[in-house]
């Protein structure tokens, strides 16, 4: 990648892979994750308000983000991003009163939830009022969350919107956890990105519908199946409920083999012996054969999913053919980790076909 960088006062600005004839830049501001300074801030929602695109960061992974009921707004985001028109954004604000303002009403059951997590990593669908139908998908519903990440609370505050942000990867990508990816995939098609640093969490929101009598998870995520005191989800849920996880996802452009508990480094070693370039994730400790790039060792789901989404881009810059990352258990956080790499491995463009959709 024509990766040329210019850091002066805490602003990168980089030109991505294009012609040298024609170097468009994206803007990239650095910003404190705990105290982000408010010059950046007022600047990332004068864009937002003027109709723009900004990738910024929530605790779980970047966002692209635009004006929630800025028709036009929305429209670029889909096409930036490659997404199908019939897969709804999240509706990011600052507050419960954010949601009463994009909801025709609020049940009791969300009203709850969202006492209990937010701000946090949890989305809760709910009947769709004031907010158009190309940021629903046209279902009737909207799915709100407020995330808890300070640079992205204060620039939902300071510019005063409702913000739609689906992760900032182009379709079918990885989701982003840091900066450079949302950059890598997204280039100057976006107006700003907001550099703060990796993700704390690294693993999407749960998307749970509130309309119901109970909470039904429509996407599994962070905030798992037993802390909304539900039965375990043993996988995403219901591909027809939730758009969005029926389509192909989170797939590197090298192939993703899923290994069993304990048998990584075995798996890792045999690729290699037939000729592969292989990169391995899995927990430190068990002997990693001569030859395989090691990306990261988390020891249990929480781990892997902080580390997973950055991996699989890691391991295509690293070209290897082939990234084999150990299972987790698949209870608990493990149902979501688990449901991400299953999809990156399952993918078509794992296995070398056209990423984009
Ligand atoms: O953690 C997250 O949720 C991140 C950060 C940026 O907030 N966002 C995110 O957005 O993952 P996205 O667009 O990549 O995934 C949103 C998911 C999709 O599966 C979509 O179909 C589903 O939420 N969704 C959105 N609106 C919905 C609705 N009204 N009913 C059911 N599912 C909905
Ligand atoms: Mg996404």
């Amino acid at each position: 990648m024509n990766d040329r960088r210019r850091v002066s006062d805490r602003t990168v600005t980089t030109a991505v892979s294009r012609p040298a004839v024609d170097s468009p830049v994206v803007t990239v501001l650095g910003v404190s994750a705990t105290a982000p300074d408010p010059a950046v801030v007022a600047r990332a929602a004068a864009v937002l308000r003027a109709g723009g695109l900004v990738g910024l960061p929530t605790e779980t992974v970047y966002g692209l983000a635009a004006d929630a009921r800025d028709d036009a707004a929305v429209r670029r985001l889909f096409s930036v991003k490659g997404r199908p028109a019939d897969n709804p954004l999240i509706v990011h604000v600052a507050d419960i009163g954010g949601l009463e303002a994009v909801a025709r009403s609020v049940p009791p059951l969300a009203r709850e939830l969202a006492a209990r997590w937010w701000p946090g990593p949890l989305t809760i669908v709910v009947d769709a009022g004031d907010v158009p139908a190309v940021t629903t998908g046209g279902l009737g519903s909207v799915a709100v969350r407020v995330p808890s990440h300070p640079v992205a609370l204060a620039v939902l505050r300071a510019s005063g919107l409702a913000l739609a942000a689906p992760s900032a990867n182009r379709s079918g990508r990885p989701s982003p956890t840091r900066a450079a990816h949302v950059v890598a995939d997204l280039g100057d098609d976006v107006d700003l990105v907001l550099d703060a640093g990796p993700c704390a969490l690294g693993l999407e929101s749960t998307v749970v519908d509130a309309r119901g009598p109970e909470a039904v998870v429509l996407r599994a995520g962070w905030v798992t199946a037993a802390d909304l005191g539900l039965p375990g989800v043993p996988d995403a849920g219901d591909d027809s409920a939730s758009p969005g996880t029926r389509y192909r996802h989170y797939a590197p452009r090298c192939r993703v083999e899923v290994a069993a508990p304990g048998t990584g480094p075995r798996r890792a070693a045999a690729l290699q012996a037939a000729g592969e370039r292989v990169a391995l994730v899995a927990p430190a400790g068990t002997g990693v054969p001569d030859g395989v790039l090691v990306l990261a060792a988390p020891v249990d789901a929480v781990g892997l999913a902080r580390v997973l989404f950055d991996a699989l881009r890691r391991a295509e810059d690293a070209a290897v053919d082939v990234v084999v990352v150990e299972a987790v258990a698949g209870t608990g956080l493990g149902a979501a980790v688990m449901d991400r790499l299953h999809r990156a491995a399952a993918s078509p463009a794992a296995a070398g076909d056209a990423v984009l959709p």
